[in-house]
C-alpha cells in the first residue's frame, strides 16, 4: 500500500441491500460485500420498510467486518468512512448511518455523507479507469430518472428529470401486474428476451422542449391495455408484452439522452442506476452511440444495482474535495442531487 493511497470504507443501506466495501483512490475495489434482502421481500411483492430496517441491523456489522477482512485492512488503515445518507427509506438509511457514525466516534476517522445517486454515477469510475468528467449521465433507478451533466466529480447539473414516476417504478409495477413478481426489472428483462418489440403499442408523453420525462401515463396505458385484453377473455403474451414495453421505455430514455448530447455537444455518455442493467436500454443506447459518434459507458451488472463500492468511490471524491460531516448528520430520505 502506497502511503499516499486513500482508503475509504463505504457503507450502503438505503433500500434492501446491506453493503460494505473498501475502495482505494476512488477507483479500485479492494472488497465489495452485499447482503441482499430481495428474495425475502419477494414474498410480499415489494420491500417492506420495517422488515428491511431490522434485517439491516442484523447484517450491517458482519458486512463491515467482511469488507475489512477481504480488503486485508483494519479500521486503522481507513482514511474516512463514507455512508449513504439519502435518498432512500428512512429506517433503512438510519442503520447504515448509525453504524458509520459509531465507527467514526470510536476511531476519530472522518465521516463523509454520500448522496446515493452520486454513488450510482461513480460506479462508472470503478469500471473505467480512463473516465473523467465532463460527461452526461442517464441515471435510472427504482426511484429516480435523471439526465445529469457531470461537470466535475462533485459538481452536477440536472438537465432533465421525471415529473412523476421513475422508469424503474414503471417497469416494476407492470411486472407485478403481469404476474412476474418482485424484483420486477430483472424478471421483465428476462421475460422479454425472445419477445416481439412491436407486438404491443403504448402511449408516448411529450414534454415540450424540455429534457424531462413522464412515465405515469405510459404505465396507465399499459394497465389499460392489460385490463382490456383480459376483459376480452384473451391472455397477455408475456414475452411480447415485456419486450414491447421495455423497448418503448428504453426508446424514450435514449431519445432524451441523445437530445441532451446534441444540445450540450458532450459526446461521452454514462448509464447508471439499477435500470442501467436493462438489456433493452443497453442495446438501444449502444445503437444510438455508434450511429451518432458518442462514447458510451455502463457499469458491469453487479455495480448497476445497489452496492457499497460506488458509495466508497463517491465518498473518495467528496473527501478529497474537502467534505467532512458532523456526527449529527441525519438521514435525508428525499435528498436531491445536484443543482
Ligand atoms: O439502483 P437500484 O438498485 O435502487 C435504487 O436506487 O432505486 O435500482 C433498482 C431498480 C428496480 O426498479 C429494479 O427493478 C431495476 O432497478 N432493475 C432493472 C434491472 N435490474 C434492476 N430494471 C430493468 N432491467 C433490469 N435488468
Amino acid at each position: 500500500m502506497n502511503s499516499k493511497d486513500v482508503l475509504i470504507l463505504g457503507i450502503e443501506s438505503s433500500c434492501d441491500e446491506t453493503a460494505a466495501s473498501v475502495v482505494r483512490n476512488g477507483r479500485e475495489i479492494l472488497s465489495d460485500i452485499i447482503a441482499s434482502q430481495a428474495d425475502f421481500h419477494g414474498q410480499y411483492g415489494g420491500v417492506v420498510p420495517e422488515l428491511a430496517s431490522r434485517m439491516h441491523v442484523d447484517a450491517i456489522y458482519p458486512c463491515i467486518d467482511s469488507a475489512l477482512k477481504e480488503a486485508n485492512v483494519t479500521l486503522d488503515d481507513i482514511d474516512a468512512v463514507a455512508v449513504t445518507y439519502g435518498p432512500g427509506l428512512v429506517g433503512a438509511l438510519l442503520v447504515g448511518l448509525s453504524a458509520a457514525k459509531g465507527l467514526c466516534a470510536s476511531t476519530g476517522k472522518p465521516l463523509v455523507g454520500v448522496n446515493h445517486l452520486l454513488g450510482h454515477i461513480c460506479a462508472n469510475y470503478l469500471c473505467f479507469p480512463e473516465l473523467e468528467p465532463e460527461f452526461l449521465c442517464l441515471c435510472v433507478s427504482g426511484g429516480n430518472t435523471q439526465i445529469i451533466r457531470v461537470k466535475s466529480y462533485t459538481d452536477l447539473q440536472i438537465l432533465g428529470r421525471t415529473r412523476d414516476d421513475a422508469a424503474g417504478e414503471a417497469i416494476d409495477k407492470i411486472a407485478r401486474v403481469i404476474g412476474l413478481g418482485y424484483p420486477g426489472g430483472p424478471k421483465m428483462d428476462k421475460a422479454g428476451q425472445d419477445g416481439d418489440i412491436h407486438a404491443y403499442v403504448f402511449p408516448s408523453t411529450h414534454m415540450g422542449d424540455t429534457l424531462d420525462f413522464s412515465f405515469s401515463g405510459i404505465k396507465t396505458g399499459a394497465l389499460n391495455l392489460i385490463n382490456q385484453t383480459r376483459q376480452k377473455g384473451e391472455d397477455i403474451r408475456i414475452d411480447d408484452f415485456a419486450a414491447s414495453y421495455q423497448h418503448h421505455i428504453a426508446k424514450i430514455l435514449c431519445e432524451h439522452t441523445l437530445k441532451a448530447a446534441e444540445q450540450t455537444g458532450i459526446k461521452e455518455i454514462c448509464l447508471a442506476g439499477g435500470v442501467s442493467a436493462n438489456s433493452f436500454l443497453r442495446k438501444q443506447m449502444d445503437d444510438i452511440a455508434s450511429s451518432h459518434g458518442l462514447k458510451l459507458y455502463y457499469p458491469k451488472l453487479r455495480l448497476c444495482t445497489d452496492n457499497a463500492a460506488m458509495i466508497a468511490s463517491a465518498g473518495y471524491f467528496e473527501y478529497i474535495n474537502g467534505r467532512r460531516d458532523e456526527l449529527s448528520l441525519n438521514a435525508a430520505p428525499s435528498l436531491k442531487l445536484g443543482r
